[in-house]
């Protein structure tokens, strides 16, 4: 048995690959950890780790504050109405979706980049085997591995329609505004700031605002026809920006933005 657990540990240390071709990059590795899987630098300096949690601090205490939050204000319909199918195109380490799915909402969440897909994948069936709330919510909460242009460009293939589509893109590296605070998750704000530099190390790009204009643009066609074809009378796209910085497109503006210390939620709604 010894001698199985070298030989897995061997396996491990040897899954080395480089994942991004940008400069200053270097080699990442996967570990099976006793907490999930883990993405880290194969360097050995003790500098960034990744386990998605999809129980974490930080997204226990979104859920706690309930429909005073940022994304519940705007994503939520009003109390007592049925709770909405949101699709997270931008799923990353699955903080959002989670906190959506621990608020009561039908998740699904697209991540195209598979290395993240894989720990997101891992979180939740970790999350599964916990039981209680954090259980139920990662059974609402569907991982599609894809880059949600594909889902979102072919309305004949969405069988179920999203209430709501919220996108949440890369903020342009070195801003300082983090979209994370680390305040309740139980890791400073270095430790943050490096999970953030990882992530950006495994994902291999940085802001992109082509593509996140193409993905609105998607998005706000995918709201329109939900209004058109479907009873719903809104169906609303969700964006996350950091506080200061312009709205997703010129125009349309959005129809309400909901303000934290450093990020912005803005939402838009189609209306019939
Ligand atoms: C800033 S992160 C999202 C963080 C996430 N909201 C969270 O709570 O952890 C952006 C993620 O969106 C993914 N992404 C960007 N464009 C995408 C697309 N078209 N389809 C699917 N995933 C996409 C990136 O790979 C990256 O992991």
């Amino acid at each position: 048995m010894k001698k199985m657990d070298d030989e897995s540990d061997e396996v491990a240390t040897r899954t080395r690959f480089v994942l991004s071709p940008r400069r200053g990059c270097g080699l990442l590795r996967f570990e099976q950890r006793p907490e999930g899987l883990t993405v880290l630098p194969d360097d050995g300096k003790a500098f960034g780790a990744i386990t998605v949690d999809l129980a974490s601090a930080s997204i226990l205490r979104r859920v706690q504050q309930g429909r005073g939050g940022l994304l519940a204000k705007a994503v939520l319909p009003a109390a007592g109405a049925p709770m909405p199918l949101v699709w997270d195109v931008t799923g990353g380490l699955g903080r959002d979706a989670m906190t959506l799915a621990l608020l009561g909402c039908e998740v699904v969440a697209f991540e195209r980049n598979p290395f993240v897909g894989m720990l997101l994948l891992d979180a939740r069936s970790r999350a599964l085997k916990e039981g209680g709330v954090v259980a139920e919510a990662a059974a609402r909460l569907q991982i599609r591995i894809e880059d949600a242009r594909s889902a979102l460009g072919d309305p004949s293939s969405i069988e179920e329609p999203p209430d709501v589509i919220y996108l949440d893109p890369m903020f342009p590296e070195g801003k300082k505004s983090s979209k994370s605070s680390g305040k309740g998750s139980g890791k400073g704000k270095a430790a943050v700031k490096k999970d953030a530099m990882l992530l950006r190390m495994l994902v291999g790009e940085g802001a992109d605002p082509v593509q996140d204009e193409e993905l609105f643009t998607l998005a706000m066609q995918v709201a329109k026809m939900q209004v058109a074809t479907n009873q719903a009378t809104t169906a609303r796209v969700v964006v996350k920006r950091s506080l200061r910085a312009p709205a997703i497109v010129e125009s349309p503006p959005p129809q309400a933005s909901f303000k934290g210390k450093s990020v912005r939620v803005d939402r838009y709604r189609s209306s019939s």
